[in-house]
């Protein structure tokens, strides 16, 4: 299978990408050094994540001033919710690749359908009963027009989208097909509807949380109550695992790649950092991807539900 999705212009970007979610800065800058010399080559951020410069910084002493080098790099990053209205997308798209450090940005993404409030120095502005601050005005449409607009300027090579729904992503590429949709996937949230809408779009799929993102599965369950298993633990893809003399987080990206998908797996460790772009020489049966198909719980599998957040399931763009 392909380690690259083909894009547009002939772009490539990689199949496997370096997730930097929820990492503090010191251990992001060692993590992408490390994911640098493991080979990856695209590399995942929002400005919500709050570590643009973090990254940019990891990344620039790679490039040291080659532009030939800064070519190979694939560097995503996001729109923030806060940012979710026409008239701020050239504002936020150039705090991202100022802080970044970047000249250009090869992905664009709107991170969410739905917007905050937008409150300058907050990216996540809070009602003082604890719940966001929606925005019920912002428009997918004209937000997703913004982001086109964006792509003529040259400082941008692709724009996509995030966390949308297979009838918000039908809209969207009514207008113009998204390079690329972003959306939380794994043995326990499979999404097979979303991803046969996106493959009848040829909207190339990434997967987030590939490997079920624990330290936030955790903080759910603790927040709900609701038990969620360890994706790594589960019977199936430790029998597969052993099978294939590979780890269990080798199985669950390689399952994501041979759906066709991209996998954008975050580690600050070396050893896993490696583990999880060494996917290329083995390959899952169709008895085994049956088995890890069979694992999937639909809705009740979501880890990032954002209906949990009062506010946000009142909005007119949440699925
Ligand atoms: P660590 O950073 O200590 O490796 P996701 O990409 O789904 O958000 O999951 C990230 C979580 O999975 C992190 O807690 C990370 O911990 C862990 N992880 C990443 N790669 C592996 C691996 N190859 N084996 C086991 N755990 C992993």
């Amino acid at each position: 299978i392909p380690e690259y999705f083909e894009l547009e212009g002939g772009d490539r970007m990689p199949r496997i990408g370096f997730g930097t979610w929820q990492a503090s800065d010191d251990v992001l800058e060692k993590a992408v050094e490390a994911a640098l010399e493991a080979g990856y080559r695209h590399f995942d951020t929002a400005r919500a994540y709050e570590n643009e410069a973090a990254l940019g910084r990891a990344l620039n002493r790679w490039i040291a001033g080659d532009p030939a080098r800064r070519k190979q790099l694939f560097v995503v990053t996001k729109l923030p919710p806060g940012g979710n209205r026409p008239e701020l997308v050239q504002e936020y798209f150039d705090a991202s690749l100022r802080d970044l450090n970047l000249d250009y940005l090869d992905l664009y993404l709107m991170h969410t359908p739905f917007a905050f409030e937008h409150v300058p120095g907050d990216l996540h502005p809070k009602n003082a009963d604890g719940t966001m601050k929606v925005d019920h005005s912002t428009n997918l449409l004209e937000v997703w027009k913004a982001l086109l607009k964006l792509k003529e300027s040259g400082r941008v090579r692709h724009v996509g989208v995030s966390n949308v729904s297979a009838e918000q992503l039908a809209r969207v590429a009514a207008l113009a097909r998204p390079a690329c949709l972003q959306v939380e996937l794994h043995a326990l949230c499979q999404q097979p509807a979303l991803v046969a809408a996106a493959q009848r779009l040829a909207v190339p799929l990434v997967a987030y949380s590939p490997l079920g993102s624990k330290a936030l599965a955790d903080a759910l369950a603790a927040k709900t109550g609701r038990e969620y298993p360890d994706l790594l633990q589960l019977p199936a893809v430790q029998r597969i695992a052993q099978a294939h003399a590979r780890a269990p987080a080798q199985v669950l990206l390689r399952h994501a790649l041979q759906r066709g998908l991209a996998a954008i797996p975050k580690s600050t460790n070396p050893t896993r950092i490696k583990q999880n772009i060494s996917l290329w020489d083995f390959t899952l049966s169709e008895a085994e991807m049956s088995e890890l198909a069979a694992l999937d719980r639909g809705e009740a599998g979501r880890i990032c539900d954002f209906a949990f957040f009062p506010g946000i399931e009142k909005h007119p763009e949440f699925p």
